[in-house]
């Protein structure tokens, strides 16, 4: 089985590209089926969701824009602080229907945070798009619309995301590998 060391850590392959390639375009699908006429801004989430944002909307085909924001709760650590940091605000939401694009929602702090933020921008709707749901970890109600893969309460690297911000550039989502 494919592993990789990540500064002191090993991590072993879970989701492979060609998996998440796949998933990614019926996600695409059913985020078109909704939103082709409805001119959306999708709100890519810096920096753990831009590989899964650039292959998402380049499956789409319709009119819409992009803007990007940037959040960041993690410190180096494999556990949320708690508190999220939020920059890069968007503009122009006022009346428009919002697509956040997120790598993963685990406690559900960064997202609900982001949602907030963005509602006094009155937009006409926001919903969630997120490649990963951990959904055993909330300490906070968050529901995502779409979703890539429910994945269990473990830490994941790859694809975008990192650990303490390294692994971010590796094509395959890996999994913290238990036997260290
Ligand atoms: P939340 O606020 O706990 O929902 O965390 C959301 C953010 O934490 C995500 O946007 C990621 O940046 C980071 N995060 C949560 N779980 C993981 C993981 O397993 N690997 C890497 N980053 C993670
Ligand atoms: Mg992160």
């Amino acid at each position: 089985m494919k592993k990789v060391k990540i500064k002191n850590k090993l991590f072993k392959i879970y989701i492979d590209n060609n998996r998440i390639k796949t998933r990614v375009s019926q996600v695409a699908n059913e985020i078109e089926k909704e939103y082709i006429d409805k001119n959306p801004v999708f709100l890519i989430v810096l920096t753990g969701s831009i590989f899964f944002a650039t292959d998402l909307l380049k499956d789409m085909d319709f009119d819409c824009n992009i803007q990007m924001i940037s959040a960041k709760s993690y410190g180096n650590e494999m556990e949320s602080s708690g508190k999220v940091k939020i920059d890069h605000l968007p503009v122009d939401l006022y009346g428009r229907n919002v697509v956040i694009i997120e790598d993963i929602v685990d406690t559900g702090i960064t997202i609900t945070r982001i949602i907030q933020v963005l509602n006094k921008q009155n937009p006409k709707s926001i919903k969630v798009a997120t490649l990963l749901n951990k959904s055993a970890n909330r300490v906070i109600k968050a529901d995502a619309d779409f979703i890539g893969f429910d994945i269990p309460d473990k830490f994941v690297v790859g694809y975008g995301l990192d650990y303490a911000e390294y692994g971010r550039n590796l094509k395959d989502i890996y999994i913290l590998d238990e036997n260290q």
